[in-house]
């Protein structure tokens, strides 16, 4: 491997630009080609982060055969994440995909087997392990002043929050509604707290009663194409523990509400605002960091320079597709068990 970490970028869109300023913080690693299928977003990401207009593609198979790349970054539509995956692979690539790794756990089986055919790494971009209270919740667990984990609610409710841009209410791209785009996230670090327990059963009820009527959004309805604008769920888990997840881009509520709590039989905490719960001299106490030393950390920043440093000691994935492919199986779940109006097995 070169001294610095060649990449290629695919999908050149929204997030895409936070990952281009992560990538420039990153010392031992250059983006040098970019590849999107529309012209503006390519040509303005690379022009805005100095990458070279000879090494701007419209596919991204032809960029793995012209430009010499040690990995990629995909940051494409959540069904655009499984075929560039499997041609950067072929291509000797390793490969950081944004998240949801894909649309069904079938293609994330393929993109883990993809990586280990190739020998190279597949990391998830679960970007909310990398920000400062999921270190400080990590420790907590760590110390063991949670206890064992029995329970766990993931929560992510916008009151009105259907996005108007890209491609997420369109099911074909998208593959679901919010549980894809910020149900993940949370579902993903409750997991990651618990030490990614296999699931067993989902019963969850989907529901579509906002996004596809005109309404404050400013979105077109009409192109609303997900099953649910709102889910909730209820997970078991082989360890006996259970999750709770409650997701919504549109509900009826106040405000929004965003939180990870994971309740042990020692402890209890949570993510927003960072609080640790322990019974102490006859009381529940509350315990806020004053401090926490990770405070600076850019959650983007962390996550590409992990990527980079696994590449480098060939150290095993920060998230691997393995931990992607049990979240998958549950959101699988939850559409499934929406759809049919019963539990379903995982
Ligand atoms: N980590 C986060 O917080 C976060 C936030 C937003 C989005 N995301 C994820 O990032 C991904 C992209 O989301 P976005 O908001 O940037 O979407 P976007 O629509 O803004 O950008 C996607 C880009 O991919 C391009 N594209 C589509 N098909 C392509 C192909 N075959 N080859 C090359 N380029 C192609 C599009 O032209 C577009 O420019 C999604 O998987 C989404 O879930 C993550």
């Amino acid at each position: 491997m070169a001294q610095t970490l060649r990449v290629g970028l695919i999908g050149a869109g929204g997030i895409a630009q936070s990952h281009m300023a992560a990538w420039q913080k990153c010392p031992d690693a250059e983006v040098v080609a970019i590849c999107d299928i529309k012209k503006a977003p390519r040509v303005n990401t690379a022009s805005r982060f100095g990458i070279s207009p000879d090494n701007l593609f419209a596919g991204y198979r032809k960029m793995l055969e012209q430009v010499e790349l040690d990995a990629v970054d995909i940051c494409t539509p959540n069904a655009v994440h499984r075929a560039p995956t499997l041609a950067a692979f072929q291509a000797g690539c390793h490969v950081l995909v944004e998240k949801p790794v894909a649309i069904s756990a079938g293609e994330c089986e393929q993109m883990i087997e993809a990586g280990y055919d190739a020998n190279r790494l597949l990391m998830v971009a679960q970007v909310m392990r990398f920000q400062p209270t999921s270190f400080a919740m990590k420790r907590w667990v760590d110390e063991g002043l949670i206890g064992d984990i029995y329970w766990a609610k993931a929560m992510y409710l916008r009151p009105r929050g259907t996005p108007k841009w890209g491609s997420f209410i369109d099911e074909k791209m998208s593959g679901g509604g919010p549980c894809y785009d910020i149900g993940v996230h949370v579902l993903d670090l409750c997991l990651y707290l618990m030490g990614f327990p296999e699931p067993v059963t989902v019963s969850a009820g989907t529901y579509l009663e906002i996004s596809n009527r005109p309404s404050l959004m400013g979105h077109d309805p009409s192109k609303y194409t997900v099953p649910e604008d709102f889910a909730v769920a209820l997970i078991r888990l082989a360890t006996g523990a259970t999750i709770s997840l409650e997701v919504s881009w549109a509900l009826n509520i106040p405000q929004h509400l965003g939180n990870c709590i994971l309740v042990g039989d020692k402890g209890g905490m949570q993510q927003n605002p960072p609080t640790l719960v322990q019974e102490r001299s006859g009381m529940l106490i509350n315990s806020t960091p004053q401090v926490n030393p990770w405070a600076d950390v850019n959650g983007f920043e962390e996550e590409i320079r992990r990527f980079v440093q696994a590449i480098r000691n060939g150290e095993p994935s920060p998230v691997p597709g393995e931990q992607a492919l049990i979240t998958q199986r549950i959101l699988d779940g939850v559409y499934k068990s929406g759809q049919k109006g019963k539990e379903v097995k995982v």
